[in-house]
């Protein structure tokens, strides 16, 4: 059976899970709902769905599972709707900015027993994934320490970090799940530092554009993360995973990988600009995971729940700013 997928908001990412969609035979893009038209008409157009309203997408029995691409403001009250209407949901990350009404909404959703699966999509990078894969096959035994090093290759516009909840919402929480992924246990304490070095306008608005933070699990696995809103060199997403028995790594991504070897010395082209290109192929492989697991009725995952445990770790991380101190956390 093809499974009738509705994306609702055409935006930036809208875009980018519309192609992943027409890409994969198992399902079909049937609608778009977009509040500005020319977005939805410009989807509709490469993707040959129609254009509809919110309300009905709702209505329609035809159509199995939406995918929420709207604002994130949106996210909870969509999340909500469309699981009282029957539907399977991949909902864009976070849930919401406020840990309570995250909490809320997933409670709201176990209550109708809809499958929702949240947008960490570094979980499907081919990179990360064969790190974990090599994990789980014991090949660097315990885990013991996990880096994380994920910097912006430059800081967002002054309206952007207005709405964004903050770097450790809006940026650390792909850090967050991805520790998890990689330490195999919850983790208990985050120790959070926060600081303003790249633009003042982010720290005028309350926010910081660079944070070191140190995770730490109840048997004492630890997880150093390094933020920064600016790295010169492009988009510096890179992770080292050290166990008992060595340790695996997944170095940064180039759109070309050659290395050019003269008398003045190595060079090696740029890398990736940003996460529309860096995690492409991550993209994809998070819209095709949920359609397996809806092919398979499995439950997909990440799911709601996962969405609510790295915002309580964000919300750990602001706390831990504020304190000057390591925050305890009961997941
Ligand atoms: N996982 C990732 O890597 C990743 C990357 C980018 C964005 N995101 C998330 O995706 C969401 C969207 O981000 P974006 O960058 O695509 O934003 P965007 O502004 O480019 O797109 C949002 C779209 O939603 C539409 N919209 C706004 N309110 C609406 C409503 N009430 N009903 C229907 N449509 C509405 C807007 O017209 C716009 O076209 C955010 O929550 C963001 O955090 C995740």
């Amino acid at each position: 059976m093809v499974t009738n997928l509705a994306l609702l908001g055409a935006g930036r990412i809208g875009k980018v899970h519309a192609k992943a969609i027409a890409e994969d035979k198992r399902a079909k893009l049937v609608a778009v709902a977009d509040a500005f038209a020319d977005a939805a008409n410009a989807i509709a157009e490469t993707s040959g769905c129609a254009v509809r309203t919110i309300d009905e997408i709702e209505a329609d029995q035809s159509i199995h599972a939406v995918v929420i691409c709207t604002p994130t403001n949106t996210h909870a009250d969509l999340i909500e709707r469309f699981a009282r209407a029957g539907k399977a949901i991949f909902c864009e990350k976070p849930i919401d900015l406020d840990v309570a009404r995250a909490a809320a909404c997933v409670e709201a959703v176990k209550k109708t027993g809809a499958k929702v699966m949240l947008g960490f999509n570094r979980r499907f990078d081919p990179h990360f994934r064969a790190v974990r894969q090599a994990i789980d096959d014991g090949k660097i035994g315990k885990v013991e320490m996990v880096t994380i090093t994920s910097r912006d290759p430059g800081p967002p516009p002054a309206e952007y970090v207005k709405v964004s909840g903050g770097i450790f919402r809006d940026m650390t929480i792909h850090d967050f799940d991805m520790a998890r992924f990689l330490l195999g246990e919850e983790v208990v304490s985050v120790m959070a530092t926060a600081s303003v070095l790249v633009d003042p306008k982010i720290g005028e608005l309350g926010d910081y554009d660079s944070a070191s933070l140190i995770l730490t699990t109840a048997s004492g696995r630890q997880c150093v993360i390094s933020n920064s809103r600016r790295a010169s060199y492009g988009y510096d997403q890179r992770i080292e995973v050290h166990g008992s028995l060595g340790s695996v790594s997944a170095e940064n991504q180039r759109p070309v990988s050659i290395e050019i070897a003269t008398k003045d010395g190595y060079t090696r082209p740029p890398l990736h600009d940003f996460f529309m290109t860096r995690y492409t192929a991550a993209y994809a492989a998070e819209i095709s995971a949920f359609i397996d697991a809806l092919e398979k009725g499995t439950a997909p995952s990440p799911s709601a729940e996962d969405g609510l445990i790295a915002l309580t770790l964000a919300d750990a991380a602001v706390q831990s700013v504020q304190k000057g101190a390591a925050v305890r956390v009961s997941i």
